[in-house]
């Protein structure tokens, strides 16, 4: 069993709701890497769900999760509180992201892809990277990370839909700016919805900078045996539980994740309201 440490809210707007749990979990918190994520399961009858791990404290054995109540399992886990405990949590699995050299790097987060970017900014920002990090949300209330983000950035922007806080706009209007301006970017790496994902590769294929994206497939096993989480890169079968999950944003078939993504919603719905969510 593994014990929840501390539990905190990191947005609440009555519709959307984001919570973060620090699990005590010492082996993973010892091996993680940026890039690495877990699937746990509450309890015996809960499913295995995938979570990228948001950081990790070797020295406290502290390993951070962030979730957004959407789904039965999720809401479940915004349920807990300090002291409760958790069936399984296995990790870290993938594979760790790899930086060849790079000078400038934009790191952009959309939504809840701020989480698994966090742990990223903070490697390339301590290992010598310039960093240049875009967030954005539909709106202030929704901007997660934001100090943290800050903490490890050289620059740092955020762009909101609804103009609420920073650039009215999307992350994209910042990095055409940041390229318009000719500075010069080595590496992108965006981490959010599949859509903005597909902007940012779409925008970045025309300058030829090198874009990687982290795909949140469905998984089941997390271990490349279900076939479950599987991804077309470059005209080829990819598994993003152990090839992933992070992928060169210019070579993925984004519009089939989105209809993989897309499959199971409507028994996602089933499931809240025979529960009463
Ligand atoms: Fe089963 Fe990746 S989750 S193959």
């Amino acid at each position: 069993m593994y014990k929840v440490l501390r539990k905190k809210v990191l947005t609440d707007t009555g519709v959307d709701r984001v919570i973060l749990l620090d699990i005590e979990a010492p082996l993973v918190a010892k091996k993680h890497k940026p890039g690495h994520f877990v699937m746990l399961r509450i309890d015996e009858k809960g499913e295995r769900v995938p979570l990228t791990i948001a950081d990790a404290n070797p020295e406290t054995g502290a390993v951070t999760i962030i979730a957004q109540e959407v789904g039965s399992t999720s809401k479940q886990l915004g349920r807990l509180e300090a002291g409760d405990h958790i069936l399984d949590f296995v990790g870290p699995l993938g594979q760790a992201a790899h930086y060849p050299e790079h000078k400038h790097v934009v790191c952009i987060g959309g939504g809840l892809g701020v989480a698994p970017l966090y742990p990223e900014v903070k490697h390339l920002y301590q290992t010598g990277s310039h960093v240049t990090s875009i967030v954005g949300a539909r709106n202030k209330d929704l901007i997660l990370l934001e100090s943290e983000m800050q903490e490890y950035s050289h620059e740092f922007y955020i762009a909101t839909d609804d103009g609420s806080y920073g650039t009215k706009g999307f992350v994209t209007t910042i990095l055409q700016e940041l390229i318009d301006s000719n500075t010069p970017v080595d590496l992108v790496i965006a981490i959010g919805p599949i859509p903005m994902m597909k902007a940012v590769a779409n925008l970045t294929r025309k300058y030829e900078i090198k874009t990687l994206v982290s795909l949140n497939s469905l998984m089941v096993d997390g271990t490349g045996m279900c076939g479950a989480c599987r991804v077309t890169v470059g005209g080829e079968t990819k598994f993003t539980c152990i090839d992933g999950p992070e992928f060169d944003g210019h070579l993925v078939d984004f519009d089939e994740q989105m209809r993989r993504l897309s499959m199971y919603k409507d028994k996602e719905k089933e499931v809240l309201i025979q529960e009463g969510c």
